[in-house]
């Protein structure tokens, strides 16, 4: 069960298509912090926390994600709190937005590597494992990391896998089969894969991920003063857009290796995963994904 915290300080405006703040928050740390009225759809901030999650109970090594509680009083009284649609910028949505808590102390992560640095990575193994998800769970971007030292004696990178704000297709909740989506951008963090094995544990933990575990990835509250449990208080999955036709009879769901279906909240459908392990080769030692 999560306990809400909330934002007190901002700290600056984020790079980045969702327009994201670094704020503080009750709690101390920091939060890469992607508001409902982003301008790539609300549907992203479901998608970080459940993704997130997933790829956390996967063994992936990625951030802590929180929901946040953002006040009118902060957003009134921070000038910089707010997004840029085009035309005048108009603030940030208050209410519960979506926090990535951040790798290291802020600015002390970098974004790119170049490639003769790559190999170099402590855990460049990972990326395999994260391909698993990104596959499963059908990433409409290339995989992204942020690297940063783990201990200021640390001589190696460490990669932590962050933005997963396009899994599940973005804001289109399908799971349109586009080979080369959810990959890294330099291959040669793939040099170590040569079999199926480079992609354990995280594939034989997605196959085998039991429905309780997926349902757990959900935020999940105590109503105040109440017993009950309310299992989507944040607005990011019943609230209208997503209730919407929009998704109409299309629907998402995880199927595992003994070919249970897992429905996902209001989301169902049908995963990639099996297709995925199909169609992805072997050539000359590196993976290589039939277009
Ligand atoms: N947990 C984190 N810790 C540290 N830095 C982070 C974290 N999450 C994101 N960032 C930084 O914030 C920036 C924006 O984050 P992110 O990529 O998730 O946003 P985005 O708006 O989806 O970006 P884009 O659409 O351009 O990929 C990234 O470049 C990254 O450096
Ligand atoms: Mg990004």
């Amino acid at each position: 069960m999560n306990s809400c915290i909330s934002a007190i300080q901002h700290l600056r405006p984020l790079r980045g298509g969702a327009q994201s703040h670094l704020l503080r928050a009750t709690d101390g740390n920091w939060y890469v912090t992607k508001f409902q009225n982003n301008p790539q759809h609300i549907r992203v901030l479901a998608n970080e926390m459940l993704a997130t999650k997933v790829g956390l109970a996967l063994g992936l090594p990625m951030p802590h994600v929180a929901v946040i509680e953002v006040s009118d009083w902060l957003i009134e009284h921070t000038a910089e709190l707010g997004i840029q649609l085009g035309g005048p910028t108009i603030p940030c949505r208050s209410g519960k937005q979506f926090g990535s808590h951040c790798v290291g102390p802020p600015d002390r992560t970098l974004d790119y590597m170049p490639s003769e640095s790559l190999g170099g990575i402590r855990n460049v193994a990972d990326f395999a494992g994260v391909l698993v998800l990104d596959k499963w769970t059908c990433n409409a971007d290339g995989r992204q990391a942020v690297f940063w030292h783990r201990t200021p004696r640390s001589r190696r990178y460490d990669a932590t896998f962050t933005d997963q704000g396009y899994c599940f297709n973005a804001g289109e909740w399908t799971f349109p089969d586009y080979a080369l989506r959810g990959v890294f951008a330099n291959n040669c963090v793939y040099e170590g894969v040569t079999g199926w094995d480079a992609f354990e544990p995280a594939l034989t933990g997605a196959e085998e991920m039991d429905s309780d575990a997926i349902w757990g990835a959900q935020p999940t509250f105590r109503k105040s003063g109440t017993k009950e449990i309310e299992t989507d208080c944040t607005g990011w999955w019943t609230n209208s857009t997503v209730a919407d036709a929009s998704f109409g009879g299309s629907s998402v769901c995880f199927v595992n290796r003994r070919g249970t279906r897992f429905q996902i909240g209001a989301i169902r459908g049908r995963g990639l995963l099996r297709e995925w392990r199909t169609q992805a080769f072997f050539m000359s030692g590196k993976p290589h994904l039939q277009a």
